[in-house]
């Protein structure tokens, strides 16, 4: 089965099981390639990616495709995900069980795009791959979560409402064609314990 053809069969599977929590909202399953060498990862769809069905449509969105494009990228070319595929009502934060509930989907996607880094985005999405880290320490940072890279950032809503936030974010994300560049490598930085690129070993999540 190709690529392409597992992640659909993974979205109709979604789509079915009754057993998924929030199902009277829209199922916003991710975009973007197949083949994308980063894959972020957002906390939950909000008003408006539940109205499209597209992740990071809204305003934190188009500042997430601005930081794209400041580094010569483009939206296709990643691939944008969410932890809960759908919106829980009035944008409350999802339950430990509406996580849970989505976990071996968002195992699987990770699992067929594998991509070379695993990004993060905000200290939810982060704490769901990091449980110890803290945001403000350990964005840009380079972990590693069992066989996967894993680069948290700040979300870029958060960026919208401090100018710190968004230099510290527009500067991780300059890093990130650099560390997919050096990924062949990072498996010996993480024996080498360079200061610039702390590759710290975390608890094995999938
Ligand atoms: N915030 C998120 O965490 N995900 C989205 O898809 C949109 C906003």
């Amino acid at each position: 089965m190709s690529k392409e053809e597992e992640l659909k069969k993974l979205e109709e599977e979604m789509r079915s099981d009754a057993s998924l929590p929030l199902r009277e909202s829209n199922l916003v399953f991710g975009e973007g390639s197949i083949d994308a060498a980063v894959m972020f990862i957002g906390e939950g769809p909000g008003y408006h990616e539940d109205q499209l069905r597209r992740p990071f449509v809204g305003r934190a969105g188009q500042l997430l495709d601005k930081l794209i494009v400041g580094i010569g990228w483009k939206r296709e070319e990643v691939y944008i995900t969410n932890i809960i595929k759908r919106r829980p009502p009035g944008n409350r934060d999802p339950s430990p069980e509406e996580i849970e509930a989505y976990k071996p989907y968002l195992a699987r996607q990770i699992e067929i795009i594998n991509p070379k880094i695993v990004a993060p985005l905000g200290r939810f999405a982060m704490n769901y791959f990091l449980p110890k880290a803290k945001i403000t320490r350990d964005q840009g940072k380079i972990f590693k979560v069992g066989k996967w890279f894993v680069v948290p950032l700040f979300h870029p809503a958060a960026a919208l409402r401090g100018t710190g936030t968004l230099n510290a974010l527009t500067e991780s994300f300059r890093r990130l064609p650099l560390i997919i560049e050096k990924h062949e490598s990072l498996a010996e930085e993480v024996i080498s314990d360079d200061d610039e690129n702390v590759v710290s070993q975390q608890d094995t999540l999938f």
